[in-house]
């Protein structure tokens, strides 16, 4: 499923807004996990992983809106969120079953998508979006999810 949504323009506007008026980079966090979880049904667990201190090899679970996932720690060799963050790269999986580097959160969930946040062209953290649908992140998505990844890497180079 590659569906675009409507409310992709809009969202990126409201993401934009929510910047502008964040006091910390926690509240946007919270904000942006919020926004998302909210507005989309098909993402079912939205949250940040932030590396725990600069050049750091750990991944911490900061804000998150969906079920307690067992992963509150990852190593950057382990999982999708290790891919993408030892990478630089957005990394969008359809079907989390077939990849052997997929570290289960929940049951339901089938396809991923994880972002990296970058701060003065460093990973600092990732965004990462479960759907309990099979390939629900199609291009507008992968565009959302990288706006508002940029969009928090862009208020912490700020601050
Ligand atoms: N699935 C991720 C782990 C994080 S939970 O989905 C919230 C991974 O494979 O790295």
């Amino acid at each position: 499923m590659t569906s675009t949504h409507p409310k992709s323009a809009d969202l990126i506007l409201q993401l934009d807004a929510l910047a502008k008026s964040a006091a910390s980079g926690e509240a946007l966090m919270k904000s942006i996990v919020a926004l998302l979880h909210e507005e989309l049904t098909r993402y079912n667990w939205v949250g940040f992983y932030m590396l725990e201190r600069e050049g750091g090899d750990t991944l911490v679970l900061g804000p998150f809106k969906g079920t307690m996932t067992p992963h509150t720690r990852i190593p950057l060799n382990q999982g999708i969120c290790g891919a993408a963050a030892s990478s630089g790269k957005t990394v969008v999986v359809d079907d989390v079953n077939s990849d052997s580097r997929y570290l289960a959160c929940s049951l339901e969930t089938k396809s991923e998508i994880v972002v990296p946040v970058f701060v003065r062209g460093k990973v600092v953290g990732e965004l990462d979006i479960d759907s309990h649908f099979l390939a629900a992140f199609g291009p507008d998505d992968r565009k959302l999810c990288e706006h508002a990844a940029t969009t928090l890497g862009k208020f912490l180079e700020s601050r």
